[in-house]
């Protein structure tokens, strides 16, 4: 794990490197006074918007938001792990890593890494064998075929059977003059309460291991073969695994990826399977979590393209409506497809076959228009839940970096709902800081000197305070006094203020010192962002932004008493009891 990378090693490493010249690797760029612009390589353009400070030791794509240091740069252009990237640029610049943390993200040492990989692969032997022994699998054998998993799939994932009993694995470890601590480690055993020794995690489950890039076995995942729960047993988190950074399939599926230049997203191991036996072999599954950025990180070393593809099921729209601010400026082209209810993508390639499955892919939207879809679908087509609809999509908008993006789902959500492009647009530019959201054209009128209101008229000057914090901070004191980051609603922001204020120095010039696996991507991508830019700020503007603030959160009581006034007029109980929620969410100082 990148924990055990000395801080003092990061740091050397670090300073050692240039960001100009590893960028330029990949990147042409040309010198603008102080920086160098490029066209981005995380998303299409053809004006150059990509900013590298040699100054700051940092990038920032003014067109899609990405940005961080050299590390990161190399984490999302090569699909690197952080102590992959880090050892890249020691590598280049002559520097030693430890020892101990050759292998990168790999564990404490190699030799505890080597060790755990061993008795996984132990495991996995046993388990196989197990599975091959004619009579002691009937049952196993019986439930696979029964599922339509053939012999070849079976060899192919290394299907594999853990028999019942209690310690079938420990005793076959012994044997193998392993220590049972190490079957312990790797979450294979598990150590008894009530006396010494070790038992067996996995009874009398079908087995399923679950590969690290490098094709190693790293994990398990078990499924009973009935309806006894929990219907899966993964192996814990361990130091050569983290469910968070694993994706069932990846080390299989990624030259397919490339090939296809898309990655089919699935929930279940079986559906994976399922998936494969077909013939359709992009196909990568999570491990019973949520996507995570990482997960993305690293599909897109593969492709961009990625389609979520879940169940026809309520936890299945919950999921995608999660999944959203996964993929929010990370440049990549996601798509969801929800399948017909009651099927998963088992269900229905076994129904309609190869073909049928890749049609229904094919339908896959944008998953910013499916969010507005689903949102209208959810609040219905009354006039009030249009409303809400909009008012639900406000942050998703929001959220988006990329103006021309953002201005294309702006037109899409207001023919869906049916309201002039012109209306949405001014509820979500009621910001008196004058800044853009929305296309080009429109944004000079934006400067209107209207009241603030709203979710992004208050995201607007959260940045802002921000960005004083960074380039004036002389005023954090005044910050502090005034408690304003608690105000805050965005979380991401309020991370970053709290940043920039617990650092011991000024932090504008010195964003690139924070480490990618350090801080969260949000919150270095807003920091970078703010960095970038050289701001001229003095104490009377600082003042003036801070009133502004002060103002916009009264405003916005305001606005929901009257809404809170409105709803009760209309009877609207739902609406009422969430705009309570809010009130109270307010009143309390507290953030979302
Ligand atoms: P089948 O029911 O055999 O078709 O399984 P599936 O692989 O299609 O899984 P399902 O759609 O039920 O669930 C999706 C994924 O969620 C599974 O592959 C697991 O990764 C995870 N999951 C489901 N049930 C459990 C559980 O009880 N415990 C844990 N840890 N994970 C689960
Ligand atoms: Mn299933």
């Amino acid at each position: 794990m990148p924990k055990f990378i000395p801080e003092e090693k990061i740091a050397e490493i670090r300073d050692a490197a240039d960001i100009v010249d590893f960028i330029s690797d990949t990147v042409i760029l040309k010198k603008t006074g102080r920086n160098f612009i490029g066209l981005c390589p995380f998303h299409a353009e053809k004006t150059p918007s990509f900013t590298v400070s040699p100054e700051k030791q940092i990038f920032h794509c003014f067109g899609c938001g990405e940005g961080g240091n050299v590390f990161t740069f190399l984490m999302k252009s090569e699909g690197l792990a952080f102590p992959e990237a880090l050892k890249k640029v020691a590598a280049r610049c002559g520097i030693q890593m430890p020892a101990r943390t050759i292998g990168g993200d790999r564990g404490k040492n190699s030799g505890e890494r080597e060790r755990l990989l061993a008795v996984n692969r132990l495991a996995l032997d046993f388990f196989r064998q197990n599975l091959a022994h004619a009579d002691r699998s009937r049952r196993a054998r019986a439930y696979l075929l029964r599922r339509g998993i053939d012999a070849e799939a079976m060899d192919r994932f290394g299907v594999g059977y853990a028999p019942p009993g209690w310690e079938n694995l420990a005793n076959y470890l012994v044997r193998r003059k392993v220590a049972a601590r190490w079957g312990a480690m790797c979450g294979l055993l598990v150590a008894r309460k009530e006396r010494d020794g070790y038992y067996d995690r996995f009874r009398d489950r079908i087995m399923l291991p679950i590969f690290d890039l490098s094709g190693q076995v790293v994990a398990f995942g078990g499924r009973v073969m009935d309806d006894s729960v929990p219907k899966y047993l993964n192996s814990p988190e361990t130091p050569v695994f983290s469910k968070g950074r694993t994706l069932f399939n990846l080390h299989r599926a990624r030259s397919k990826c490339r090939q296809a230049d898309s990655v089919l997203i699935v929930e279940g191991y079986f559906d994976l399977i399922s998936l494969v036996q077909k013939g359709i072999e992009n196909v990568v599954a999570t491990l019973g979590t949520a996507l995570t950025g990482d997960h993305v990180q690293r599909l897109k070393g593969c492709t961009r393209n990625m389609v979520l593809v879940f169940d026809g099921d309520a936890a299945g729209l919950q999921a995608a409506r999660r999944s959203y601010a996964v993929f929010a400026n990370r440049g990549v082209n996601a798509k969801v497809v929800v399948l017909p209810a009651g099927h998963d993508p088992d269900s229905y390639v076994r129904q309609f076959g190869r073909d049928g499955f890749l049609r229904k892919v094919e339908t896959a939207e944008g998953i910013v228009t499916f969010l507005i879809d689903a949102a209208i679908r959810r609040h219905g087509d009354s006039i009030a839940g249009r409303v809400r609809a909009v008012d639900e999509l406000m942050p998703v908008l929001a959220a988006i970096d990329d103006r021309v993006a953002r201005s294309l789902y702006l037109r899409e959500l207001a023919e869906r709902v049916g309201v002039p492009e012109a209306d949405i647009l001014q509820r979500l530019r009621r910001t008196p800081a004058g800044k853009v959201v929305g296309k080009g054209g429109v944004a000079g009128a934006t400067a209107d000197g209207r009241p603030a209101a709203g979710w992004v008229g208050s995201l607007r000057i959260e940045r802002q305070i921000v960005a004083m914090m960074l380039h004036f901070p002389e005023i954090i004191p005044e910050i502090r006094r005034r408690g304003l980051l608690d105000r805050f609603q965005s979380e991401t922001l309020q991370q970053a203020g709290r940043l920039v204020m617990e650092s011991d120095a000024p932090l504008a010039a010195r964003i690139g010192e924070l480490s990618p696996d350090r801080a969260d991507e949000g919150v270095l991508k807003v920091l970078t962002s703010l960095a970038v830019a050289d701001e001229k700020w003095d104490h009377n503007a600082c003042l003036r932004l801070m009133d502004q603030f002060d103002a916009s959160c009264r405003r916005q009581q305001d606005d929901l008493l009257k809404q809170i006034a409105a709803a009760e007029e209309r009877g609207d109980q739902e609406l009422l009891f969430k705009l309570l929620k809010d009130r109270q969410t307010q009143a309390g100082g507290g953030t979302t």
